[in-house]
């Protein structure tokens, strides 16, 4: 079984959950963010995140959709409709 499980939340961050000191998340730069006493944190997706690269919840507020219902209605909007 693996130790770390990511959950993509619908229309939501990507939830990183695994053991504490079992993940090593970095920067471009290759600096480390402290992840001490996080077991669980969130990532986030939508690129509104004030303090990237962790969620701050603004995803509820511009009203993200993920990109798999986002693809859905683009390809709807595409068809034509007989
Ligand atoms: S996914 Fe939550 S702020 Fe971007």
């Amino acid at each position: 079984m693996a130790s770390v499980k990511i959950t993509v939340r619908k229309n939501g961050p990507y939830r990183v959950e695994a053991p504490e000191g079992t993940i090593e998340l970095v920067d471009a730069d290759g600096n480390k963010y402290d992840l001490t006493g996080k077991p669980a944190f969130s990532l986030c997706r939508c690129g509104g995140s004030v303090n990237k690269p962790f969620c701050d919840g603004t995803h509820s507020k511009i009203g993200f959709q993920g990109a798999e219902i986002a693809v859905r209605k683009a390809d709807e909007s595409q068809t034509p409709k007989l």
